[in-house]
């Protein structure tokens, strides 16, 4: 395909005003908190980029060991033609591990939110795969969308690809309510593969989320900039420090934005009152082990197909099959 005829097509993205309404609504709460979804501003993916190649962050380089050793097995049953549709397409630093390793794929569809950053990984796939059909997609991967009607041929095989542990940020429930939207997206004999991240050990989580080089405190501390560009709030951003915990009850690590001081912050007209060490939560990253991912895909109607690991178990990628008849109970 021509590069240059790349277009994202806008898809359903958050509405005009759905940052301020939930910034405003989760300020708003004793314990305040804004959606780790707001993070991804172009800076925000490209930091994000950068935490992927810290020495500290061990998942990508997991999985991607994973997909290195395994593509072939993880594709083979998904035969010729595919359209592989990537959720939430970073950099697609893995897509093409994928693509090498399936049959011919016909289609190449990347969701994500972060529209520049989205087009950039696509073009600069398309130089690799010439005769692939790339469309990428502005869309919120958490709520309900329809492949291009030219893409939805029923006997063409579909392979939903969601790597990068990105589920794990996600709650149990809303696994489940993201994988009934897959299958209502990609329909019957649909396939997945998803990569979890499945650590438990502290030790390797807190530097993974609290990096030395402090990759990971600039990646937070945008969501402020963020804000204050945006929405036009005057957060002082050195007044606030970035600080992972790790929550073993719930087996997730979090991240958290910490006041320095006593300080007031102005954002559309209201005032949000921080005391010393009171926190904005930013981001739950939940380490899903096989068992409990596999529990989670069962209760959203998919099958637990096969599922590849490194030799510690430190991350997993599920290949699920959507059960005959799963989509019946979504709706759209
Ligand atoms: C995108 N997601 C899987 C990352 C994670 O590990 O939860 C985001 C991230 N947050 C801090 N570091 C990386």
């Amino acid at each position: 395909m021509n590069t240059t005829d790349l277009n994202a097509t806008a898809s359903r993205g958050p509405a005009a005003g759905a940052f301020a309404a939930d910034v405003l609504a989760g300020l708003a709460l004793p314990q305040k908190r804004i959606s780790s979804a707001w993070l991804y501003d172009q800076r925000g993916s490209e930091l994000f980029e950068e935490i992927t190649r810290l020495p500290e962050y061990y998942p990508t380089r997991t999985e991607i060991g994973i997909l290195e050793a395994h593509a072939r097995d993880m594709a083979r049953p998904v035969g010729a033609a595919a359209v592989v549709v990537e959720i939430g397409s970073g950099s697609s630093r893995k897509t093409p591990l994928l693509l090498r390793a399936l049959a011919e794929p016909h289609a190449y569809v990347p969701l994500d939110l972060a529209e520049e950053f989205l087009l950039d990984s696509a073009r600069a796939l398309a130089l690799e795969f010439s005769g692939l059909h790339i469309v990428p997609l502005v869309a919120d991967f958490t709520l309900p969308f329809d492949l291009p009607d030219d893409l939805q041929a029923p006997e063409r095989p579909r392979l939903g690809f969601f790597p990068g542990s990105t589920i794990g940020n996600l709650s149990p429930f809303g696994v489940v309510a993201f994988l009934r939207l897959m299958a209502a997206a990609l329909g019957d004999g649909a396939r997945m593969l998803i990569g979890t991240d499945c650590t438990r050990d502290p030790a390797v989580l807190l530097p993974a989320y609290d990096d030395a080089q402090g990759v990971t405190a600039a990646f937070n501390l945008n969501l402020l900039v963020r804000i204050n560009r945006e929405l036009g709030a005057d957060f002082d951003v050195d007044g606030f420090a970035h600080q992972a915990r790790y929550r073993a009850d719930l087996g997730r690590i979090e991240m958290h934005l910490v006041s320095r001081r006593t300080q007031r912050v102005q954002l559309c007209g209201r005032r949000f009152d921080f005391t010393p060490g009171e926190t904005i939560h930013t981001e739950n990253s939940h380490k899903y082990c096989r068992g409990d991912f596999q529990a989670l895909a069962h209760a959203a109607g998919w099958l637990a197909e096969d599922c590849w690991s490194d030799g510690q178990e430190r991350f997993c990628v599920h290949r699920l099959r959507l059960a005959p008849g799963a989509r019946r109970g979504t709706t759209h």
